[in-house]
This record gives structure tokens, sequence and C-alpha cells, in this order.
């Protein structure tokens, strides 16, 4: 990979949304605070709290709203007699399509099997096979079953579950639910100093941290078609920004192939562990087409089978394609994937009979915050860990089921790197008495909820699956007409805060798939259709 990234500039941006002044605000004040528990929060929280440091971890709604709660397939990781860390290393540098950072894979592949036993120990109640050991799955792109999983399809929540029991035997971890957090707050040196955010009462609090951990998770939501919960909304990306982060890789969105497509229903993940066990995609003519598409047919990395199932709708003309899992045993069905046998029985689907409605959907943002091998960002203070970084395990695309994995992996690096700065002074002193002005302005007639229904659906038609210049180039110009007349604004609630982070972060992807004349993983361009090695096999940075 070349080094030098490509930089694009980085926004112009008001610097915090809301005006401070100290006096009038209340304060709190603590070692490590943690924006975020999913994952990679927690598992900071675990390691920062046993290390001795004084934890506040907020998140915007409750701990149970979260892309981590949400998960089905699983978790990746070498646990198979026939499986090894060079495997499992080398299918994830051939889905990052040249991109990951080699010693991040590598560390993230090779810390996996220990951080699984931990969460075992730790009560998440994996599935296990007749024997004992732990029952692993197959996904696209994995060339060996590493994926496991618990309570069915509830993965997710059964991680999520035994990490909160953990830190919930922490005295000195504090949770704080329903906290939005704003900005961060930075000192003249660029410095990291905690952040502004509004309580669950509704009122401004300053949370002044020696270290702050970002771990915001994902931005699903800036499209129209999403598999994320409603709390992705970029918040983390876009206050980084603010605060002087670089982001990098922005114009990689993954793509789900196959969320439920029913009207009426809410955009659900139908996992892909299902056609790991053999579920097949039919168009709605009822023809297997993904052998034409792929040697991998239905197990291809999620890029290709997500372009697949687009052409064969446009082919088709149909709004959707179907997953086939008539072979599977109904009661078996009924208890590997226990959320989804709910979810289709209720729309009366019977899985033994019907085929399931599904299309593809944003799911992952691969790109995010740069850091290094050590959580660290480019602002003093600051580290990022889960979805919202970048930490380069990625590259161009992600292997399905490494996010969590990478979650737990960084959460503890991020966790270690507080506890070496709990012992240091407080940055934040010199800040204590800080004000802000923003001169209030007119928000009395703009209706931001119409502002992301038209912003979602301009992601999705524009900086969707599929790219081209045009398309590109016209997202850019309505973002930035209602750029100019949504960030003047100073609201005093979350919604039009979200509307305002949405607007700076997908005006930003819009840009760096502008820049991006090739296709590479995620990011596939019809207008250059080619990988070109020769001048992108690199970031795309705003710095
Ligand atoms: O299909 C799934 O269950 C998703 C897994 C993932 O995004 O890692």
């Amino acid at each position: 990979m070349n080094d030098k990234s490509l930089i694009l500039k980085r926004p112009d941006l008001r610097r915090y949304l809301v005006p401070i002044n100290t006096a009038a605000t209340q304060q709190l004040f603590t070692d490590c605070l943690i924006i975020g528990g999913g994952v990679a929060g927690l598992r900071a929280a675990i390691e920062a709290a046993a290390g001795g440091c004084e934890i506040v971890l907020v998140c915007k709604k409750t701990l149970e709203d979260s892309n981590t709660w949400n998960a089905q397939g699983g978790i990746a990781s070498v646990l198979g007699s026939d499986d090894s860390f060079a495997s499992h290393i080398e299918d994830t540098l051939a889905t990052g399509c040249g991109l990951c950072n080699h010693d991040t894979v590598e560390r993230v592949v090779k810390d996996g099997p220990g951080l699984v036993k931990e969460l075992l120990d730790w009560g998440a109640e994996f599935d296990k096979t007749k024997d004992g050991s732990i029952s692993i799955t197959f996904e696209g792109g994995h060339s060996h079953a590493r994926i496991a999983h618990a309570l069915g399809d509830n993965t997710g929540k059964a991680i999520a579950q035994a990490l909160l029991n953990k830190v919930r035997k922490f005295d000195n971890i504090t949770l704080v639910e329903n906290y939005y957090t704003i900005d961060l707050i930075t000192n003249d040196d660029g410095a990291c100093l905690g952040v502004i955010g509004q309580t669950h009462k509704g009122t401004l609090e300053i949370i002044w941290a020696k270290t702050t951990i970002l771990a915001t998770g994902g931005a699903g939501r800036l499209y129209r078609e999403t598999t994320n919960p409603e709390v992705a909304t970029a918040d983390g990306l876009a206050i980084a920004v603010r605060a002087g982060a670089v982001l990098r890789d922005m114009e990689f969105m993954q793509f789900h192939p196959t969320t439920l497509y029913i009207a009426g229903a809410s955009r659900a993940l139908i996992t892909e562990t299902l056609r790991g066990e053999g579920a097949i995609l039919r168009d709605i003519n009822h023809y297997a087409f993904m052998a034409e598409y792929d040697k991998d047919a239905e197990l291809a990395p999620r890029d290709v089978v997500s372009r697949a199932i687009l052409t064969q709708m446009l082919k088709t003309d149909a709004t959707h394609v179907f997953l086939d899992i008539r072979h599977l045993d109904k009661n078996y069905f009924a208890r590997r994937f226990p959320l989804i046998s709910e979810l289709v029985t209720s729309f009366d689907i019977d899985v033994s009979k019907d085929l399931i409605p599904v299309r593809p959907s944003a799911h992952y943002m691969v790109g995010g915050v740069r850091t290094d091998g050590l959580t660290k960002t480019n602002i003093a203070n600051l580290l990022a860990c889960g979805e919202v970084a970048s930490t380069g395990l990625h590259g161009a695309n992600r292997l399905g089921s490494n996010s969590l994995l990478e979650g737990l992996v960084f959460g503890r690096i991020a966790g270690r790197a507080a506890v070496q700065q709990c012992g240091r002074t407080n940055g934040a002193a010199g800040l204590r008495k800080f004000r802000y002005d923003v001169p209030q302005s007119d928000r009395s007639r703009l209706d931001t909820a119409d502002v992301l229904n038209s912003l979602r659906s301009l992601m999705w038609r524009n900086v969707g699956i599929t790219r081209s210049a045009k398309p590109l180039a016209e997202a850019q110009e309505i973002i930035s007409f209602w750029q100019r007349y949504v960030l003047d604004k100073v609201f005093d609630s979350p919604q039009g805060w979200e509307c305002q982070n949405m607007l700076t972060v997908c005006l930003m992807m819009a840009k760096a798939a502008e820049a991006r004349t090739e296709s590479r993983g995620t990011h596939f361009r019809s207008d250059f259709p080619q990988i070109d090695d020769t001048k992108f096999k690199t970031h795309i940075e705003f710095a």
C-alpha cells in the first residue's frame, strides 16, 4: 500500500454546535470518559476500571441501543482445528482489497481466541457443539468456519450482556444512559479535555476527563435503507471532525446483502450466517443467480453479493430478491435463528414453504477516525475504538463478523492507554473557565425531520451501492445547499444536532466517493469499474 494518503480539505465548520459558558453549566470530573455503550466502549471500561481509573461511560439512549446489541451472525475467530491465524489474516486482507494495515490485522486475528475465551469466562452463552466446543459457522469471504454465535442469532446481545455484567462489578464505572454528546471540548493546543452534552433531563453538562474514548459506533442511519438502529447517526464522526480529528476512508460504507424487505416491517438484518448454512438467493422468478456472479456464489464477499442482487433486481424489474431456506429443518431453524424465526413468522412467512423477501441496505461504516495501533487519534487525550474508528483492520471492505472482534481488541487497548494517562495531571484545569458564543438563530421554520428524510433518500440514490460522477456531484450540491441553512442554526435538542452531524458526514462521504475514481471494496464506481492500484492503493483522508 502507498503510505502517502490522498488528502482532501477538511470541512470548514463552526467549532461547537452550542454556546458554552462553563460558569453557568453543571460540570463533572473523571479520569476516563467513554462515549458509547457497544462492545468497544464496554470492553474499554472494564480494562480501564481494572487499572484503577474512575470511568464515566455515557451512551446516547439505553445500553441496548447499539449495533453491538443487534449483531446477529457472530464473532469471527480462529477456533476450528483445521483453521489457522494465517488463513484468517489472508481472508481479512483479501476482503480489504489492498488497504488493510497488516500489523493491525495480525494483532486482531491473534488476540481473537483469547478474547472469545474471556467472554465465555464472563458468562457469554456461546452455542456449543455436542462435544462441548464452541459451534462455528461460515460467512462470506471466510475460507474456514470461524463465526462463533450465541443464543442462536442473538450473538450481540449475549456478548453485550456478558460485558455489562462484568462492568457492573466495578464500582469505579458510572453508566449514564440518555446522554447526548454534543461536542468534544479542546484547548488552545487542540488537546481534548472532555465533552459538552445534554443529560436525560435536558440540561447541558460538561464532563472533564483526562482521557476521552470515542466509541460511538456507526452511521447506517445516513441511508434510507439500513440494518442499523436509530442511534447510528454518525455523531461520533461529526464531533471528531469539528474537534480537528483526521477522518479517513469515508467512501467505504458496507452494504449488507440481505435485509428483510416487507412493507411495514423495519429493515431488519437477515444474518449472513443463514447463507453460511446453505440459504440460496433467488430472484423474483425463483432463479438462483449468484453462481453467475461469483465462484463463491452466496458466500462471496458482501460487496459482490450486494451488487449482484442489485443487478438482478434491475434485470427482473423487481424491488427485492428472495432468500430460500426451505432446505433447513423448521425446528432447527427456529432454534438456531430464533430472532429471524420470530420476525418472519410475525409476517406469516413459513420458511419451510415460503421465500423471504430481501434486499441490500447500509450496514457498516468502514471508514472513520484515524487511529494508530494504540487507538490514538491525532488529537491529544482522544482515543477511538469500535466502528467509529479507522484502525486499518478492514481496509476497503470488512470481512463479516470481524467487527465485534475488533471492538474487543481495540476496546481493551484503549482501556489500557487510559490507565497510563490516569496518573497524569488534568489538562482540563486551564479551561474550567471557558466561554464560546454563537449568535442565536431563527430555526422556527425548519423541519429537520423532513431534511433528514430527504438526505437519507439522496444518500441511498446518489451515494449508494453503485456510484458515478454525476450523481455524486449532484449529492454534494444538494447537501451543501441544505447545510447552508441548517449548520448556521443553534438547536437545543438531539434531533437538530443529529441533522447537523448527518449533513456534515454525508458531504464528506460524497466528496471521498467522488475523489476515488476507481472501484475497490465496498466502493463501486460504474464509470470507473476497475481497481486502479497505480493511483488509489491508498487511503483518502480529510486532514
Ligand atoms: O450477517 C450478519 O449477521 C452480520 C454480521 C456482521 O456484520 O459482522
